[in-house]
């Protein structure tokens, strides 16, 4: 893919482009849009499909090979968006899924309260000014406020006292004491099925795909040959009333997932974390994205979720975060946290009616073989398994591969910027056009239009001169370009010319589809 660095690469021109050219529109755009709603249009829609369907196969069709040399166990599931209310109650989503917010009484607007950042001396007194992460400050704002600069350093507004909330002045604010307390907010959308519009017909659009798992867990176990070690799959839309959504699609309200809980023995969670946390580093360097952009970062203690002993995070440098990195994939030790809080208990008042448990035959008979003693085997054999998760999304998937992707082309005739997608992974798999319109040229071309299309989506194009014909292409980021010249007429040779080198070849028309066949398997 691209050489540009991330900080080369500028946000506004990306998402122009991708209006432009049919990947990403704003949502309900003809009546203002909605903040946080995205609608992927038809060459995004592809894109999208194209890396869900890669991660469907690495994770369900053909997962890969497990530390004990076989290959791994895994089942996909489609469950529904919308599950019994007491399923988020149990799962500690309706007591603990809240950002922390902050108002400004000056401006009206609101933050994530743990985004927002104040500059203060070495006192730590006097008037501050607040930023949000990762927002270069204003430097003219900075100047004009501190006069001449003291030390200043930087703190989280979680952690300022009252009188230096009160010395404040808001990221958007002009005079101080305009921010409030942080206030938690839950995160979940709700909505109301049925007729009768009251809080006991509450429900919930699901925040994260995971649950919808852990309730199919004793079905998948009932109706599969699955045994554990073993993981269930899943893709799908999930929901968030994120308070600041921002940076494009990276945080919306409306989102895709792609979740896999994995459930494994107890004393082996440790030894599938790490394989998970360095399987998924591995599948995200398969989508082409440059292993210098993307790193490993362990989960500090006070970022863990409520549900979650340890986590590492797959993060990118995306152009809005560069130097820096934003997270693009969690990998959650879920311990036995979830399959325990929706079992069967009177006593801990839980509403379930089913015991999410699991009995280990294998490990039973090597309990018995090694001659350990029955009340031991019948307690060890009989757990609840600990859960490995790894959970990306897959609309933020797309974000990272157009970024990826998003060069610059400055010196080119026709595109400024091309999208160079692995060929795997374009939306568009190759462009078929005749030099001109006459002499036969157009039929030799629909005919292998035609066979090409029955394996992949390809385009015919006709219209305009070749410049712009390849300009377009270049920036939907189709790799190749095939295009039937006089001479194709006497030789039967077509050109093929490369999205990013620009380097063209002739080939002979009945090697094509092979020459297509390999540089899509890469
Ligand atoms: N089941 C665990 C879970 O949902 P998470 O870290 O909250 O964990 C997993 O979400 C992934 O979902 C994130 O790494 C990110 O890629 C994606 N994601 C989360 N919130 C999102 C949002 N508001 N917009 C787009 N993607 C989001």
């Amino acid at each position: 893919m691209t050489t540009t660095a991330p900080e080369e690469k500028n946000m506004d021109e990306l998402v122009a482009l991708c209006k432009r050219r049919g990947f990403v529109y704003p949502a309900s755009e003809i009546y203002g849009g909605l903040r946080g709603f995205w609608d992927y249009g038809p060459l995004g829609t592809a894109l999208k499909n194209n890396i869900r369907d890669w991660w469907w196969r690495c994770m369900v069709d053909c997962p890969p090979i497990g530390p004990d040399g076989e290959p791994v166990s895994i089942v996909g599931l489609d469950s529904a968006i919308i599950q019994n209310p007491k399923t988020w109650e149990h799962s500690g989503h309706v007591g603990g899924f809240n950002d922390p917010l902050v108002d400004c009484t000056e401006t009206k607007k609101r933050y994530r309260a743990d985004h927002v950042i104040i500059w203060v001396n070495e006192a730590g007194d006097g008037p501050h000014l607040a930023f949000m992460e990762n927002e270069e400050p204003n430097e003219r704002r900075v100047r004009k406020f501190y006069k001449e600069t003291p030390d200043l350093k930087p703190v989280s507004f979680m952690d300022i006292t009252d009188e230096q909330r009160a010395n404040a002045v808001g990221p958007d604010a002009a005079k101080p004491g305009s921010l409030t307390e942080p206030r938690t907010f839950n995160l979940m959308l709700d909505t109301y099925p049925g007729p009768i519009r009251d809080e006991d017909a509450k429900a919930y659009l699901r925040p994260e795909t995971a649950q919808g798992i852990f309730l199919n867990f004793k079905n998948v176990l009932d109706t599969m040959r699955v045994k554990v070690p073993f993981g269930i799959a899943q893709i799908g839309k999930s929901f968030r009333n994120e308070v600041t959504p921002r940076n494009f699609i990276f945080r919306s309200r409306e989102f895709e997932q792609m979740e896999m809980e994995f459930f494994c023995p107890p004393d082996e969670s440790q030894k599938w974390y790490e394989f998970w946390r360095d399987e998924r580093f591995k599948w995200w360097l398969s989508l082409g994205v440059d292993e210098k952009n993307l790193i490993l970062r362990d989960h500090d203690d006070d970022e863990l979720a409520h549900y979650s002993s340890a986590c590492v995070d797959v993060e990118y440098k995306y152009p809005f975060t560069a130097p820096g990195y934003g997270e693009l994939e969690g990998v959650a030790h879920r311990g036995n946290y979830d399959l325990t809080a929706h079992s069967k208990s009177k006593e801990k008042n839980r509403d379930s009616n089913a015991k999410l448990d699991y009995f280990d035959q294998e490990l039973q008979v090597r309990l018995q073989n090694e001659g350990v003693d029955k009340a031991e085997i019948k307690e060890r054999s009989r757990y609840v398994p600990h859960v490995i998760e790894p959970a990306s999304g897959l609309t933020r998937a797309v974000l990272v591969v157009l970024c990826e992707a998003f060069t610059p082309t400055p010196d080119r005739d026709g595109s400024k910027y091309i999208l160079s997608f692995k060929p795997k992974f374009a939306p568009i798999k190759a462009g078929i056009f005749p030099l001109v319109n006459k002499d036969g040229m157009p039929e030799v071309a629909q005919k292998l239009y035609m066979q090409l299309r029955d394996r992949w989506p390809v385009e015919y194009d006709g219209k305009q001169s070749i410049g712009k014909r390849y300009a377009r292409m270049d920036e939907i980021g189709t790799p190749f370009c095939f295009t039937i010249d006089g001479d194709t007429l006497t030789d039967q040779t077509v050109t093929v010319r490369d999205r990013d080198t620009l380097a063209q070849e002739r080939i002979h028309l009945d090697k094509v589809e092979a020459f297509l066949a390999e540089k899509l398997a890469e």
